[in-house]
């Protein structure tokens, strides 16, 4: 939810932290701050509310500078985005500085004991008790070291930390249920809640585990445990370059990562599909499902959209399989056995609710596996087994490429499910194959000829705005509608075309767009469907095949992707629904990248 960024090195590192915030604006951004040091044993804290140039201004004003520094920026949980509330936090004596993401549970209980004993808080946050632990810590003359480890002991929840103390040329840093990952360059290091963070300066990167404690300093760094035993833990290379965590040209993020799909699926296809239309699928080879009963997949938003995409092919096939939203199967968990596959869908590997959902179904005996866009999240390191989806990184907050990756990657996955549980391959493997491996250049055909800019301008301002589809169709519907009104503010809900005669049907005017999706099968009910809402007036957009004649002589707007299996033509509809949102938003003058109320990596339950 929150972003953290912190750097120590050989010169001044404040240029270091406003880099490093801007690029994680994206996880939450209703305020920012940064804290470095200040004489001898001080730290210098500033902090807006607002979008990172409020604290750009401030910054230009006061000029801080140091060689070793924390910064934050924050999406709320627990009080309002007000300058008092941004992150870092420190204690009574001004010398601790603390950032953190996440929730500490037991905030108030250790609040009371720490205003009895005198402490005085500044903000309403659950961050602040940690500064004041550990000036206790050091109060009682343990090393800095010590106080933050006692301090961390003391807390209850989920978090990641960074603190900086007036005097010390370290960071201490730890994290529990939260990411924290650390940047090695030659002569600076770095501690971010993500790659992307960094990644102009240097692509070594440590992904830390739960529990660890590290001490960064400008030279190096030192991971241990609680108990404070050393860990050896080796940094690793990501492959992400740092020009494809920038807009490349593109007025938003959004729009670039749209575009740039055909080479995320590219990535996502490469080396995975044999002549024959067989999967090769490294970590997962013939039979490495043999025993497998079920499929559960757990998932949250856009990630549960694709979820449901890949059940209606391993029900179509035989496949018991069955799709929660993370939210509902957290909190009323479906039952497993040891037979049960649960599969969480999750593009950052960090979404809390998923988490927890795998986290249950781990401990009553599942098998775990998490399909995922980042290589060593918390799902991939928590679940048994993990599916790399090499979307590349995803800034915008609303997902994109991420999803057409996700349904590309569990398509593979489900062929393999297909072979191993029923001991055949799907009827249609071949053709199936064939058409994912021709994903990219169709989609790179979708993207040049679409034409829905003239079309966003034609419907731009109308009462609300429904999506249906059946088959794949219509969890593309449910991902039409949410990323339309994520995006454009505008009301907007998906269902399948069978149950708008069961209520939402009352809703449709004239003034109602109806934006139906074809997926090639069905063809005649979802026509029906269609004349439902023609007779009541409302003006028809499709989307199908270009050689779908009856759909494209029926609707008033028809919207043509290349003719391919209807598993891969919902990704292509897809794309022209991402066009449809991004377009209506961009006139609506709406902030695309970055919604209202919204945070790209959701890490509170
Ligand atoms: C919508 C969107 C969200 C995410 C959801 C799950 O555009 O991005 O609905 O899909 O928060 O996130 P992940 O996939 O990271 O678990």
């Amino acid at each position: 939810m929150c972003g953290i960024t912190a750097c120590v090195a050989e010169g001044d590192v404040v240029d270091e932290l406003l880099t490093g915030l801007a690029n994680l604006e994206y996880r939450g951004y209703d305020s920012s701050g940064i804290a470095v040091p200040r004489g001898e044993a001080d730290v210098s804290v500033l902090k807006r509310s607002g979008e990172i140039d409020a604290l750009r201004e401030a910054v230009a004003e006061t000029v801080p500078a140091g060689s070793i520094g924390i910064g934050h920026t924050r999406w709320s949980t627990h009080g309002p985005p007000t300058d008092e509330n941004a992150h870092p936090h420190t204690d009574c004596t001004g010398t601790v500085s603390v950032v953190h993401n996440g929730i500490i549970e037991n905030h108030e209980t250790l609040r009371e004991e720490l205003r009895q004993r005198g402490h005085e808080f500044t903000s309403d946050t659950d961050t602040e008790v940690i500064p004041h632990l550990i000036e206790e810590g050091l109060d009682d003359g343990r090393s800095t070291d010590e106080a933050f480890r006692r301090a961390v002991d003391r807390l209850e929840g989920s978090f990641a930390v960074v603190t900086l103390c007036g005097g010390e040329g370290s960071l201490y840093a730890t994290r529990r249920g939260s990411p924290l990952v650390l940047g090695l360059d030659d002569d600076r290091q770095f501690l971010a809640s993500d790659v992307p963070s960094f990644l102009e300066y240097t692509d070594r990167v440590v992904h830390l585990e739960d529990g660890d404690v590290v001490e960064v300093g400008p030279a190096g760094y030192r991971v241990t445990d609680t108990d404070g035993d050393r860990l050896p833990r080796e940094p690793t290379s990501v492959d992400w370059q740092p020009e494809d965590a920038e807009r490349d040209g593109y007025e938003h993020y959004m729009l670039k990562e749209i575009n740039e799909q055909p080479q995320a699926l590219d990535r996502t296809v490469r080396g995975r599909i044999e002549d024959d239309g067989g999967v090769s699928l490294s970590s997962f080879p013939p039979g490495s499902f043999d025993g497998v009963s079920d499929v559960q997949f757990v998932a949250c938003g856009t990630s549960y959209h694709a979820a449901l995409y890949a059940r209606e092919h391993l029900v179509e096939s035989g496949v018991r399989a069955h799709a929660f939203r993370a939210g509902e199967y957290a909190t009323t968990p479906t039952p497993v056995t040891e037979d049960t596959l649960v599969v969480a869908v999750t593009q950052s590997g960090e979404t809390a609710d998923t988490l927890q959902s795998i986290r249950h179904a781990r401990d009553e005996g599942a098998r775990t596996l998490a399909v995922t866009n980042v290589v060593g999240s918390t799902a991939a390191r928590t679940c048994d087994d993990a599916l790399f989806i090499r979307a590349g990184p995803e800034i915008g907050v609303a997902a994109t490429k991420t999803f057409s990756s996700q349904v590309t990657a569990l398509s593979l996955l489900g062929e393999r499910l297909v072979e191993d549980l029923t001991g055949s391959p799907s009827e249609d493997r071949a053709e199936r194959a064939a058409a994912f491996r021709r994903l990219p250049s169709d989609l790179t055909r979708v993207l040049e000829d679409s034409t829905v800019a003239d079309l966003a301008d034609r419907y731009r301002d109308r009462d609300a705005y429904f999506f249906i589809g059946r088959g794949v169709g219509h969890p593309v519907a449910l991902e039409g509608a949410l990323k339309f009104k994520e995006i454009t503010y505008e009301h907007a809900e998906g269902f399948g075309s069978a149950e708008l005669k069961h209520g939402p049907l009352a809703l449709v005017t004239e003034e109602t767009p109806v934006v139906a999706v074809f997926d090639g099968r069905h063809e005649e009910k979802a026509l029906a469907n269609v004349e439902e809402v023609r007779a009541r007036g409302a003006p028809v957009i499709a989307i199908a095949g270009e050689g779908s004649r009856k759909v494209r002589e029926l609707a008033d707007e028809f919207l043509p992707v290349p003719d391919t299996h209807p598993d891969a033509l919902g990704v292509l509809a897809n794309v022209q629904l991402q066009l449809v949102s991004y377009h209506v938003a961009d006139l609506l003058g709406r902030s695309i990248d970055k919604p209202r109320n919204l945070a790209k990596s959701v890490t509170v339950e």
